[in-house]
This record gives structure tokens, sequence and C-alpha cells, in this order.
């Protein structure tokens, strides 16, 4: 499976009624989808805190508005900003993330490939940086 965060288009339905795209388990994502959640009422400019994920291999979607992801891969740096609907950015596993620059309207909708588990967590950068530090 894929081990690089990497931005997906997501296929556009164009229609002058409205446009629509979709995520189909195993066509958009590459794992099976076992939870959903989504990020919202989030103040402008507020930043949401880091961690990485021991298992979790997710898929954000910015549904409204923008946001900046940044990632850290226990190398290098890489920012993604998300601001169209069709456009989806897969976060594998072991990977830091960050969420920050929200727009004042913005929703992150995140389909996610575990149930939510804290331990499955790593919230400090430190411990990220000792467990993925490639040298
Ligand atoms: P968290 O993933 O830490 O969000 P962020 O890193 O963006 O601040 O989640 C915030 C809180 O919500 C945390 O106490 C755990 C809880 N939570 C759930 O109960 N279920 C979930 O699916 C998620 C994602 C979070």
């Amino acid at each position: 499976m894929n081990n690089e965060p990497r931005l997906i288009r997501l296929p556009i339905i164009p229609d002058n009624r409205g446009n629509l795209s979709f995520i189909e388990e195993g066509c958009q994502t590459s794992f099976p989808i076992q939870r959903l959640y989504w990020i919202y009422d989030v103040p402008g400019g507020e930043t949401r805190d880091g961690h990485a994920y021991k298992k979790n291999r997710e898929l954000i979607v910015a549904l409204s508005g923008s946001f900046d992801i940044e990632i850290f891969d226990g190398k290098g740096y890489q920012t993604f900003t998300l601001n169209r609907s069709y456009n989806a950015l897969e976060i594998p596993p072991g990977i830091w993330r960050e969420i920050n620059n929200f727009s004042s309207n913005a929703i992150a909708l995140v389909i996610a490939s575990e149930p939510y588990n804290e331990s499955d967590y790593i919230r400090d950068i430190e411990s990220y940086k000792q467990m993925y530090d490639a040298d």
C-alpha cells in the first residue's frame, strides 16, 4: 500500500444544478472505511494539534472552505492546501500531520481506515521523531 501522502482528484459530475463528487470504498480509497468524522465550526486561522497514527490511514477532504495540512515524514515537511471539494489528501500511517489556517467556513471530512483508538495516536513530536527517525 502507498506510504507517501498523496493528493487524489475525486470524480466530478458537473451539473448546472450543482456539481457532485463521491468516494467509494476500494475505488477512491485504498482501504476499507471504518469511520468518518468531520471538523467544523473552527474559528478562522485556528490550528488543530498535530499527531501521527500507528495504524490508521485517512483521506481528508475540504467539503467547504479551506485549510492547510502540514505533513512531516520524519525527514522533510510538506504543506498541502485543500480548498476544493473534489480533492482529497491520503495520509498513510506513520506520518505526522497538523491542520491549520482554517478559513472561517471550513469543514474537513476525514475518512478513516480504523475505528477511534486513542492508543493508535502519537501525540508528542519528540516521541514521533524517535520512532520514525530514519537515521
Ligand atoms: P483529535 O483526533 O485529537 O483531534 P485533533 O488532533 O484535531 O485535535 O480528537 C479530538 C478529541 O475527539 C479527542 O478527545 C478524541 C475525540 N475523538 C473521538 O472520540 N472520536 C473520533 O473519531 C475522533 C477523531 C476524535
